[in-house]
């Protein structure tokens, strides 16, 4: 019997936009050619995934006419995609146009693929910044979904990062401020979670504690730096767009991680 369960790509941060004249100075190539480059290096992976998770700012800023053009591209991928909003996405918008279903309002979302249980959990409720919480109501569901007796191995997945990292940076300006909270809920099933997997950062980067890994996907635009004590925004002019390769096994997770040049 194989010890391989899902294989899944772990995409993130599109920030998809018609306007090729909008970006940042540190990019100057705009997102479309960025997602456009994501996917076509995705469709080269020697496999066929069993689902792409977009972990969220799928568009540059809330537009009717980016989702339609984010839906169209992303068709283009050889699998569905599970799409989680970011705090650059409208929810509502992103669900009644992109996915092309009846908006809730909250998008949390828990399915199984060959045996691993999914749980995705739309984070942006802060209306003030790039920070955000999730609420109690939120905290609950997620609770009832981490049992410790439920066999099947398990994936979570959010938009912003959870837990301190040692930068200011990310830590206060850019974090999930009850993310101590949405770690405890995860404790019961920790033996059987495979990974948390979140965007927002622009960076590849990980974080354990209490033996669960966080993990975030670099952006397929622009990619940010992280350093101890940063604590403004500081793009990275070296690291390239990229995407990860996830293996969900029955004894644990592999994680290889695809870059392509913008
Ligand atoms: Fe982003």
């Amino acid at each position: 019997m194989s010890d391989v369960l899902l294989r899944f790509i772990h995409l993130t941060d599109t920030h998809i936009t018609a306007d090729s004249s909008l970006g940042h100075p540190a990019q100057p190539r705009p997102p479309l050619e960025g997602a456009q480059r994501l996917i076509a290096a995705v469709k080269k992976v020697p496999f066929t995934p069993d689902f792409i998770l977009h972990t969220g700012d799928v568009v540059y800023d809330p537009d009717e006419g980016d989702y339609r053009l984010a839906r169209d591209l992303f068709a283009g991928l050889p699998a569905p995609v599970y799409y989680i909003p970011g705090n650059h996405d409208d929810p509502l918008m992103l669900q009644r146009v992109l996915i092309e279903r009846e908006p809730a309002p909250t998008y949390d979302q828990e399915f199984e693929i060959n045996g691993v249980q999914i749980v995705c959990l739309d984070s942006n409720r802060a209306e003030d910044g790039p920070h955000t919480y999730v609420t109690e109501a939120q905290l609950e569901w997620l609770r009832a979904h981490c049992t410790a007796e439920d066999p099947r191995p398990f994936i979570v997945a959010t938009h912003h990062n959870v837990l301190p990292s040692g930068a200011p940076w990310l830590d206060d300006f850019m974090r999930m401020r009850n993310g101590e909270d949405f770690h405890a809920a995860l404790l019961p099933a920790r033996d059987r979670l495979r990974g948390v997997f979140h965007g927002h950062v622009h960076m590849v980067g990980q974080r354990t504690r209490d033996g669960i890994t966080y993990l975030s996907a670099a952006s397929s635009w622009m990619q940010f730096q992280c350093h101890p004590g940063q604590v403004e925004t500081i793009p990275d002019p070296v690291a390239r767009p990229g995407f990860n390769e996830v293996v969900v096994m029955r004894d644990g997770m592999y994680v290889r991680h695809h870059y392509f040049g913008v």
